[in-house]
C-alpha cells in the first residue's frame, strides 16, 4: 500500500505541477480589462483553502467534531514548541510562493520550468547535509547532467533562432531568473526541513500541514499589506479575480497537499525528478494546444491563441 501511495502521489504531482505552471503563467499574462489580480492575495487564499481541506481530511478520518477539536487542541495549541518549528519552513515557503509569481510574470513558462529544476540540486545538497542521505555515483551524475541542461537553457540562442519578434526585456528576464534562483534555495531548504520534521515525529501529515498553513497565513497576510497594501486600499483584495485566478489558487492549494503526501511517502529528491517530468507533459500540451510553453524559443513573449 505504501508503495502504491508513493507512485500515486508522484503521478498526481506531475499533473498538478503541469497545470499549475501553465495556468499561472496564463493568468499573469492574459490581460483582460481592469487591474491584474494581486499575487500576494492569491498566496494567502491558497493557504486558507489548504487549511480548510486539511481540517476536512482530519474530520473525515474520525467523522466527529469533538475528536477534530481535541486533535487540534492537543496537537497544535498544547504543543506550542512543536507548532513553532513550522514557522521556519512556512516563512520561507511564503516568500517562495510570492517569488514564483514574480518569476512567471517575467519569464516564459518553459524557461521558468527548466531553470527551476535547479532545485533538485539544492534539495540533494540539503538532503545530504541535513538528513544524512547518501547518494550513489549515478545519482550525482544525473545531478551533473541536470546542471548542464540548465546552463544550456540559459545560454543566449538568438544566433540559432534568428532575432525574436517580441523579446522580453533583458532586465525583466534577469529579475525572473533571480527570483527562480532564490526560490530554488528556499525550495530545497524548506522541503528538506519539512521532511525532517515529518519523518522525525509521529504527528499526522495533515496536522503538520495545518501548522505550516497557519504560519503561512500570517506571513502571507503580512506580504499583502507590505507589498500590495496601497492597491488593496484602492481596489480591494479581490481586484482582477476571474475564474482562471481561482483555478490557480485551487491548484496551488492542491499542490501543497500533494507535496506533503509525496514528502511523506517518497522523499524530496524523488519529488524533484517527478516534477521535472512535467516539463515533457507541458511541452506536449502546448504543442497540441499552443499555450505559452515552447522550450526552443525561450525569450519570446508568446501570444496565446486560445
Ligand atoms: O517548488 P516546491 O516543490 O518547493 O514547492 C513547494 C510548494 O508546496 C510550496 O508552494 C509550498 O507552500 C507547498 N507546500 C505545502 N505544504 C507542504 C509542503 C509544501 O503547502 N507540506
Amino acid at each position: 500500500l505504501f508503495s502504491r501511495l508513493k507512485y500515486m502521489s508522484l503521478g498526481v504531482l506531475v499533473l498538478q505541477t503541469t497545470s499549475l505552471v501553465l495556468t499561472m503563467r496564463y493568468s499573469r499574462t492574459l490581460q483582460g480589462e481592469g487591474p491584474r489580480y494581486l499575487a500576494s492575495s492569491a498566496v494567502v487564499l491558497a493557504e486558507l483553502l489548504k487549511i480548510l481541506i486539511c481540517l476536512l481530511l482530519i474530520f473525515y478520518d474520525h467523522s466527529n467534531f469533538l475528536v477534530l477539536n481535541r486533535v487540534l487542541k492537543e496537537e497544535i495549541l498544547n504543543k506550542p514548541m512543536e507548532t513553532l518549528k513550522l514557522a521556519i519552513p512556512s516563512g520561507i515557503y511564503t516568500l517562495q510562493n510570492n517569488l514564483l509569481y514574480v518569476a512567471l510574470s517575467n519569464l516564459d513558462a518553459a524557461t521558468y520550468q527548466v531553470t527551476y529544476q535547479l532545485k533538485i540540486l539544492t534539495t540533494a545538497l540539503f538532503s545530504v547535509s541535513m538528513l544524512g542521505k547518501r547518494l550513489g555515483l549515478y545519482q550525482w551524475l544525473s545531478l551533473l547532467i541536470l546542471m548542464t541542461g540548465i546552463a544550456l537553457v540559459q545560454w543566449p540562442s538568438e544566433s540559432l533562432d534568428g532575432p525574436a519578434p517580441t523579446p522580453l526585456s533583458a532586465g525583466s528576464q534577469l529579475v525572473g531568473v533571480i527570483a527562480v534562483l532564490i526560490a530554488c534555495f528556499s525550495s530545497g531548504f524548506a522541503g528538506v526541513y519539512f521532511e525532517k520534521i515529518l519523518k522525525g515525529t509521529k504527528q499526522s501529515v495533515w496536522v503538520r500541514n495545518i501548522q505550516l498553513g497557519l504560519f503561512g497565513l500570517v506571513f502571507g497576510l503580512m506580504g499583502v499589506f507590505v507589498y500590495d497594501g496601497e492597491r488593496v486600499r484602492e481596489s480591494g483584495v479581490f481586484q482582477g479575480y476571474n475564474p482562471l485566478t481561482w483555478t490557480v489558487v485551487a491548484l496551488q492549494a492542491l499542490g501543497g497537499l500533494v507535496i506533503a503526501a509525496v514528502i511523506k511517502y517518497a522523499d524530496n529528491i524523488l519529488k524533484g525528478f517527478a516534477t521535472s517530468l512535467s516539463i515533457i507533459l507541458s511541452t506536449l500540451i502546448s504543442y497540441f494546444w499552443l499555450v505559452d510553453f515552447d522550450p526552443t524559443r525561450y525569450t519570446y513573449a508568446h501570444t496565446p491563441t486560445l
